[in-house]
């Protein structure tokens, strides 16, 4: 689930593996461990529940020397958090220490099977099965440990990225994936670095090999790295070339990595159009697009697949696709599609949307659907990640590693990419006019500024945030291409400030949810002047006559709203269907002022993981 940090070389392990769990730190954890083969021969564990400087603080009287190394940042699912749970895991010898990212499906039917053979347990996780199964079937078979790790895999059932090092093999430390991501990066002297994503290893090498599912790596000093996968048959992974640059990484001089994304946005929606739309903004290119044009012009069905923050673009894509490209979309949760035996047809195209590409339900529904021999398309940030592997084809979306838990600009780029393939699919199929379709493309090339001009919002509603920090509950009202913006408005606030908020409908508001407005509940109006406008006013009067609080996002020049809102939030004026790229900037503003006006860490909220890779 959340952070694997290795390293094998001449330097010292220590400070490399705890720079490394800090560049994972963005994607949540309850405890933090690392291991280390010291100068003198002896195989260390040190683990902490908390943060990895509790662990640091931990580590300070403590032997911490020696040049290879593993380190974990655990996301409890079987055990509670505690120091005794947290990884790296010993084995019954001591001769082994194991770190895992994931899940162990069959850990209890292992777990019994070394009880009766003699063998105690530790901690309660499944991972810590993994260290002594390995362990015991060398002692048994007499074998040595990549041979015991083939051994032992072949029974293991689950997702993983594991790490191993043997204090008998000082110079080796050996690794496996299996639905779950692990990176190693190849240093210029000889030495190995591993990580669940290559963060921690861009400052020291850009050369990395990312392992694919069934590998098992040994990553010995000075030698080739290896390769092979349980029955010992060598794989060839390609050495890439790092994309992300470590000024990438920073925060650049924002408080937290959330405001310096949600500022970064105009620049990051450039990027995503940029050798897409050409110079004169009167055309989109997708390779995808030209290369299964047939696919999906022919589509019959579009199903959407996605969790979060990602549904929600979802749900905008699915407007997008059926009014401009008239084809029928249903947006799925990606949890529930996999389990719930969907009908899926040959020509259904099923869009999987993800920022990290490593969402475990989101890569099983991608499974279904090709089981199923529909295309599946991927819509995602992480490169490499699993998801645009296992996809037929897609589109990145190039907004940049998202560091903040909360996701911002990953949503506004998975729009962005939602709006230029309706846009290209519904030209190919000539459901709009080529003047309308030259407009929205020239408009959409604009959003970058308009992006800019919201923004400008940001000192407004920092003075409004302390408002809203004494508020139990919130609403969020919207309708159209505004009802996702309302349900992402909601849960940013959720995930940040931990005000229980929820998003809306508008006019589903008078079915049920009136009745918790009071004077005391704030409730977020998107009255942005579309299709809708009129309608959205005479809900916002329903609030009104009821002593609730309103909030509006209005389109600049308008002057009805202000007679009945008690704020008003001006926005520059858009096409309807780009309307939430622009209205989403205020609500994720107000989400992150309202946090942090609550003393809350912003980036790190309490028991959410960015990257969530067990269902
Ligand atoms: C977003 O703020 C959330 N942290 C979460 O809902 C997220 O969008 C969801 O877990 C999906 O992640 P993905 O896009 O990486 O697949
Ligand atoms: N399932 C393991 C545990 O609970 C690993 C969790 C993780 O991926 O961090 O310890």
């Amino acid at each position: 689930m959340c952070g694997i940090v290795g390293y094998i070389g001449t330097k010292r392990a220590y400070p490399i593996l705890i720079k490394g769990l800090q560049r994972l730190e963005y994607r949540g954890y309850d405890s933090a461990g690392v291991a280390m083969i010291s100068e003198t021969g002896s195989l260390n564990v040190y683990k902490a529940k908390g943060k990895v400087s509790d662990l640091e603080a931990f580590c300070q009287e403590k032997d911490i020397t020696g040049c290879a190394g593993i380190a974990h940042t655990r996301w409890a699912t079987h055990g509670e958090p505690n120091s005794t749970n947290a990884h790296p895991h010993y084995s019954a010898s001591g001769r082994l220490a194991l770190i895992h990212n994931g899940i162990i499906e069959n850990y209890l039917t292992l777990k019994e099977k070394l009880i009766e053979r003699g063998i105690q347990f530790r901690s309660v996780t499944d991972s810590e099965v993994l260290v002594q199964l390995v362990e015991y079937i060398m002692q048994n078979n007499g074998i040595e440990l990549l041979e015991a790790v083939q051994v032992a895999l072949h029974q293991v059932i689950g997702a993983y990225a594991i790490a191993i090092l043997d204090r008998e093999h000082p110079d080796t430390i050996i690794c496996a994936r299996q639905s779950s991501p692990l990176v190693v990066g190849l240093g210029d002297d000889g030495a190995f670095y591993l990580a669940s994503d290559a963060s921690p290893i861009a400052e020291y090498t850009d050369k990395v090999v990312y392992l694919n599912d069934g590998d098992i790596a040994v990553l010995q000093l000075g030698k080739e790295l290896k390769v092979v996968n349980m029955d010992n048959e060598t794989q060839h992974p390609k050495v890439k070339q790092i994309d992300v640059t470590l000024g990438q990484l920073e925060k650049g001089g924002y408080p937290y990595f959330m405001l310096k994304e949600i500022f970064e946005q105009p620049g990051c929606l450039r990027d995503c159009m940029r050798g897409r739309i050409n110079v004169d903004a009167d055309r989109i290119t997708l390779s995808a697009v030209i290369d299964y044009r047939e696919k999906l012009v022919s589509a019959r069905r579009i199903i959407i697949v996605a969790c979060g923050t990602s549904w929600h673009a979802g749900l905008i894509g699915k407007q997008l696709f059926e009014s401009l490209c008239r084809i029928p979309v249903e947006v799925e949760y990606a949890s529930e599609f996999r389990y719930r035996d969907p009908v899926i047809y040959p020509d259904d195209v099923v869009v999987a949307i993800s920022q990290s590409g490593e969402t475990a339900d989101t890569l099983a529904a991608i499974e279904l659907a090709r089981k199923a021999g529909a295309f599946v398309f991927g819509v995602c940030n992480a490169i490499g990640a699993s998801i645009p592997r296992q996809t037929s084809t897609g589109v990145y979306i190039h907004v940049g590693p998202e560091i903040g838990v909360a996701s911002t600009k990953a949503f506004t780029g998975q729009v962005t990419v939602l709006s230029m393939l309706a846009l290209c699919i519904a030209n190919e199929r000539r459901t709009i006019p080529g003047e309308q379709y030259k407009e929205m493309v020239k408009e959409l090339t604009q959003i970058p500024d308009k992006m800019e001009q919201a923004l400008k919002t940001n000192e407004q509603i920092e003075r409004l945030a302390p408002i809203f920090t004494y508020a139990k509950n919130c609403l969020y009202l919207g309708r159209g291409y505004n009802f996702p913006v309302a349900l992402e408005g909601a849960l940013k606030l959720k995930e940040i400030s931990y005000i229980h908020a929820e998003g809306y409908p508008a006019a589903e508001m008078k079915h049920g949810p009136i009745a918790l407005i009071d004077s005391e509940m704030p409730v977020f109006v998107i009255a942005t002047r579309d299709r809708l406008y009129e309608k959205v006013i005479s809900n916002i009067q329903e609030v009104r006559a009821r002593g609730g609080r309103v909030t509006a996002l209005v389109t600049e020049g308008d002057t009805q709203i202000q007679k009945f809102a008690d704020h008003i939030i001006t926005l520059p004026d858009t096409l309807e269907c780009f309307q939430p790229l622009i209205a989403s900037i205020p609500l994720q503003l107000l989400a992150y002022h309202i946090a942090v006006c609550k003393g809350k860490d912003v980036d790190r909220p309490r028991n959410l993981a960015k990257s969530v890779t067990v269902e």
